[in-house]
């Protein structure tokens, strides 16, 4: 389309009054007031916060303050998040969990699917919040309400301030969540998709591609079948990798043929992939990195790897 843009207003929920924007559709699980019940609400604005360096990974929720997934987080901290493939039934299933004003006993009477006992739950002797077995994969997780000392914020009919900046109540309607990932479930066809490889017809089939529109339909469109495209297959000069080497804080030294194995990582992970080559010939007593160390430090990264992702 190569018509000219158009400014637009900026209004409240700008994200779908003001534009289209491509966001996740979860069933957002909290346990009631006596932790009798775990109930489901809809919930889009979950996007992941910390995704490394930090001593955890976490994720951050958008959510109206008086809603009942914020009082299950406020008062027991905990929540699960759960992902269901798309289809027109399963959609009318999220609509139903967005309608305001339900308690979690009117909104779990004809809930169509069925919550089971999380992971969690196995380790814990407080109640958990229960997940979906029909979701193709739930993160499990937890508020960390210290962070912006959100730790007092308690359920409270209307909030009046002051408020937080980034989470817990963070102004009169609204609520933020930094909820830490204690788990992530995936279903074994999915699992094996992440960890051998994606294909066309292994991709994990979830909707992104949902809005409120004209304040009277709620659209979603179907999974469609990815298209992959390659990394582009770029080599940073050898001269600059020699270059980054010589700048290193070390009297290790790399044969040109050593370098030469890592002309294809990209330019902002240079320096650490080299420092990673240095940390290991310092512990093996190596003053020299020649190709042959390069692929034992290769072979030794992919065998974590294959730890980690197991
Ligand atoms: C598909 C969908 C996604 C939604 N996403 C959000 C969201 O990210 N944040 C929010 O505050 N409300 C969202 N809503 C509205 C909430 O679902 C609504 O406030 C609902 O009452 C929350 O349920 P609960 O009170 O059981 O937590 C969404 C509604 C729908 C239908």
């Amino acid at each position: 389309m190569k018509d000219r843009f158009e400014e637009i207003i900026i209004k409240d929920n700008f994200y779908q009054s003001s534009s289209f924007f491509p966001m996740p559709l979860t069933l957002i699980g909290t346990l009631n007031e006596d932790k009798t019940l775990t109930s489901f609400g809809s919930y889009s604005l979950i996007f992941p916060y910390y995704i490394a360096g930090k001593q955890y990974y976490a994720m951050v929720l958008e959510c109206r303050n008086t809603s009942n997934t914020a009082k299950g987080i406020l008062r027991h901290g905990k929540c699960t998040i759960n992902f269901l493939p798309y289809s027109k039934k399963n959609f009318a299933q999220h609509v139903a969990c967005g309608f305001p004003g339900d308690t979690p006993e009117e909104k779990m009477k004809d809930f169509r699917f069925h919550p089971v006992d999380s992971f969690s739950s196995k380790e814990s002797k407080e109640p958990c919040p229960k997940i979906l077995e029909e979701a193709l994969q739930v993160f499990e997780c937890t508020w960390m309400k210290e962070l912006d000392h959100a730790e007092n914020d308690q359920v409270l009919d209307e909030y009046e301030g002051p408020y937080h900046d980034f989470n817990g109540i963070t102004s009169k309607f609204g609520a933020h969540f930094i909820l830490r990932i204690d788990k992530i479930l995936v279903k074994p066809f999915y699992k094996e998709a992440i960890v051998e490889g994606a294909t066309r017809s292994n991709f994990c089939p979830l909707p992104t591609n949902w809005g409120y529109r004209d304040s009277k339909y709620f659209w979603c469109s179907d999974f469609a079948k990815p298209h992959a495209i390659g990394i582009p297959d770029r080599e940073v000069d050898l001269s600059s990798i020699q270059y980054a080497a010589k700048r290193l804080n070390t009297d290790v030294t790399f044969t040109d043929d050593a370098l030469k194995t890592i002309v294809k990582v990209p330019r902002p992970f240079l320096k650490l992939v080299l420092q990673g080559c240095v940390k290991w010939a310092e512990e093996n007593g190596v003053k020299v990195i020649t190709e042959k160390e390069m692929k034992i430090i290769a072979d030794k990264r992919s065998a974590e790897k294959k730890k980690k992702k197991k």
